[in-house]
């Protein structure tokens, strides 16, 4: 049973206890790791992320009242969510919900109503992560409306409707990676995306040889807290004073020229994102040669300038990095970076998958003697973007 088949079957199961019958529709949509290209996506740059077999999953059937009312109940036991459709829907409590009613919202707005539902939301997804749980929910809602109403979207559109739901009714001003990589993503490829155009370019990532090890650090990271929004206006700043659009226009080069008359922390954010944008399509044609010694030295590369120059890594997070630099090739990891906005959340390691258990074993040892804390690691083959389920 694959782990998709397995969850999907865990939600029917709490569908069924929940309401007392069986569901009539069942979606999915995964989470996410970026394997490359961090706080590029909303300077017009390139990321290069995959889905990973982590999803959230909603069962859902028509209400016996009739009603037009969604509800939302979750396996996580957070307070249920109940949207009336009769009136306007409006952020609020409790807050997880703002992610669907966002959704809701914007799908009501383009005409896709899909009257009363009872539904059950199950998610793998680490909340907290910065594995995209919130584009998991967010896509997973929209794939549900789709479903219910049989009307689809283009899936550009449908990422932008979630990305929209993001800013407007949870206050977080994402970039897009995430909710196109969770409506995009394909097994075995990685997703190379250019946030200037939208053009998408799978990347084949099969090679059995290699895997992606991801070390959840446990330690919550929240990205409304203000760190995000300040290093978006940083980068509005240094584009402004580099008379460019955006720093995807930029070279290391000119911003050099500019450096005299930009504030020091603002040259550092830039500095990051320019050597990130150049850095992620190394990595991508590193990908499609095999060259695993070459994609794990960038992502190292990667790590240091989040670290130093990004500012957007933690005590905790430097030390998954630096446990991975101590094994190294030799113990069979190529490279290792945060990933996802920082503040606390995963690293990403590319690691030998012959010995994806000795270094896991070893870096879990270690991290818990320098903090006290245990990870949780796991490996993730890249999986399929939102996938509609046979309930
Ligand atoms: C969060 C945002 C993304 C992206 C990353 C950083 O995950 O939701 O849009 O900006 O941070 O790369």
């Amino acid at each position: 049973m694959t782990s998709l088949q397995k969850v999907a079957a865990e939600t029917s199961e709490a569908f069924l206890k929940s309401y007392g019958r069986p569901p009539r529709w069942m979606v999915a949509a995964p989470g996410r790791v970026n394997v490359i290209g961090e706080h590029t996506d909303y300077n017009d740059g390139f990321v290069l992320p995959m889905a990973i077999e982590h999803y959230a999953v909603m069962a859902a059937d028509r209400p016996a009242d009739g009603q037009a009312v969604i509800q939302i109940r979750a396996t996580s036991g957070s307070e249920p969510l109940r949207v009336d459709l009769s009136a306007p829907v409006t952020p609020g409590e409790p807050s997880w919900g703002n992610y669907p009613r966002g959704v809701i919202a914007g799908c009501l707005a383009r005409g896709l109503n899909p009257g009363g539902l009872d539904v059950l939301l199950h998610s793998t997804v680490p909340i907290g992560g910065g594995l995209s749980s919130s584009a998991a929910l967010e896509v997973a809602t929209a794939t549900l409306m789709e479903t219910v109403t049989g009307q689809t979207m283009d899936p550009v559109e449908k990422a932008l409707l979630c990305q929209k739901a993001e800013h407007d009714f949870a206050g977080m001003p994402c970039g897009i990676m995430d909710q196109f990589i969770s409506v995009m993503g394909r097994p075995d490829h990685l997703l190379l995306l250019d946030c200037r155009s939208r053009q998408t370019e799978l990347v084949p990532m099969s090679d059995p040889s290699v895997s992606l090890l991801i070390i959840n650090t446990n330690v919550k990271h929240a990205l409304t807290g203000g760190g995000y929004a300040q290093r978006r206006l940083q980068c509005e700043t240094a584009s402004k004073n580099l008379d460019l659009p955006s720093l995807r226009d930029a070279t290391m080069n000119i911003l050099e020229q500019a450096r005299g008359r930009m504030d020091e922390v603002v040259f550092r954010r830039a500095r990051h994102v320019i050597g990130e944008i150049s850095r992620t399509l190394q990595a991508a044609a590193a990908v499609r040669a095999s060259d695993w010694p070459r994609v794990g030295t960038l992502m190292g590369a990667s790590h240091a300038s989040l670290r130093d120059d990004y500012d957007v890594s933690c005590v905790e997070l430097d030390a998954v990095v630096d446990i991975a630099r101590g094994i190294g090739q030799a113990g069979g990891i190529y490279g290792c970076r945060m990933t996802g906005g920082g503040f606390g959340g995963c690293a990403v390691a590319l690691v030998k998958t012959g010995q994806v258990e000795a270094v896991s074993r070893q870096i879990a040892a270690d991290y818990k003697a320098r903090t006290g804390i245990e990870a949780t690691i796991f490996v993730s083959r890249p999986a399929a973007g939102a996938t509609v389920l046979q309930a």
